[in-house]
């Protein structure tokens, strides 16, 4: 298969299991809530190279392709010469928007997830992929956690979203809504794309650390661009291992904070009496703003 993508350090956690693979970081040294040192020092040159082979491809995609409120995050964190220190990273990204990153051996239960998101802590992965591993890999690394999510931390008012998503999370465990919840995740934290006055923009973290979707997601003809609308997004199926078929649009993220913020208790109650859409639907009446 060669329509690759990074896939997301959440809804990776259902496809491991379903495949039944172990995860392939070290959890032996991981506290109650997954968190472990990343041990900065001991990353050897080969890996920090691959790091600057990874940044650099990427950082020559997002030009025109990713928003602006991304490449601004990107060129704030500084982050080209080598695998970051998430300290230090974290110290700027706190001030910023008060976030922090925290870091863990790989993906991490869903609890666990929404509790550091709830409280403006973002998991990221301490290990890095292999060189064989350069375009595609199956569990996130730290390349795409940190290339792929953190600069839209450095924005205020997606750093609200992704907090409020956090609470969501917990809640929805609770209801029973957990699978609508992941589909929104994906759609819009790992997949989404944003109208701006120069075109279309990608500002999912799956796109933007992703060597081929970056430009697939915005120019491609095969794909279904569908303006956001939350209880349609969260009916509907999602691919892990090929390019999206569908990609959900949002005006801002002013509007994606605003259309996530109702109580989402009802949503999940009638979404359980309606059918799931397969990831290629258009539904009538709806329509697909092509590539704009
Ligand atoms: N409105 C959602 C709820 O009641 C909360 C939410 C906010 C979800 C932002 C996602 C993103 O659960
Ligand atoms: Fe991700």
């Amino acid at each position: 298969m060669d329509s690759k993508l990074s896939t997301d350090a959440f809804f990776a956690t259902v496809a491991e299991k379903s495949h039944g693979a172990a995860l392939r970081g070290d959890y032996a040294k991981a506290d109650a809530d997954y968190v472990v040192e990343q041990e900065w020092q001991a990353y050897t040159p080969e890996q920090h190279a691959l790091w600057r082979r990874l940044y650099e491809r990427q950082a020559k995609l997002v030009p025109g392709r990713a928003c602006d409120e991304f490449i601004e995050g990107l060129h704030h964190l500084d982050a080209a010469a080598g695998i970051p220190d998430l300290k230090r990273a974290s110290a700027l990204l706190f001030k910023a928007t008060g976030w922090q990153l925290v870091a863990v051996p790989g993906l991490v239960p869903e609890l666990t997830f929404f509790t550091h998101l709830a409280n403006r802590r973002f998991p990221v992965t301490v290990w890095l992929r292999t060189p064989e591993e350069f375009d595609y890999i199956v569990e996130p690394d730290i390349f795409h956690d940190f290339f792929g999510h953190v600069p839209l931390l450095l924005n205020p008012v997606f750093a609200d979203y992704l907090q409020q998503y956090g609470k969501a999370g917990l809640k929805a465990l609770e209801l029973g809504g957990l699978e609508n919840l992941a589909r929104l995740y994906w759609y819009t934290i790992e997949f989404g794309l944003i109208r701006t006055p120069q075109g279309l923009r990608a500002y999912g973290a799956g796109i933007l650390s992703s060597g081929g979707e970056v430009e697939y997601c915005l120019h491609s003809s095969v794909p279904r661009r569908i303006a956001l609308d939350v209880e349609r997004v969260m009916r509907t199926l999602y691919k892990i291992d090929t390019y999206q078929e569908t990609y959900f649009v949002i005006q801002d993220f002013q509007q994606l904070f605003e259309h996530t913020a109702p109580d989402f208790t009802p949503i999940y109650a009638r979404l359980k009496t309606l059918p799931t859409l397969p990831a290629d639907t258009l539904l009538p009446g709806e329509q697909n703003l092509g590539v704009m």
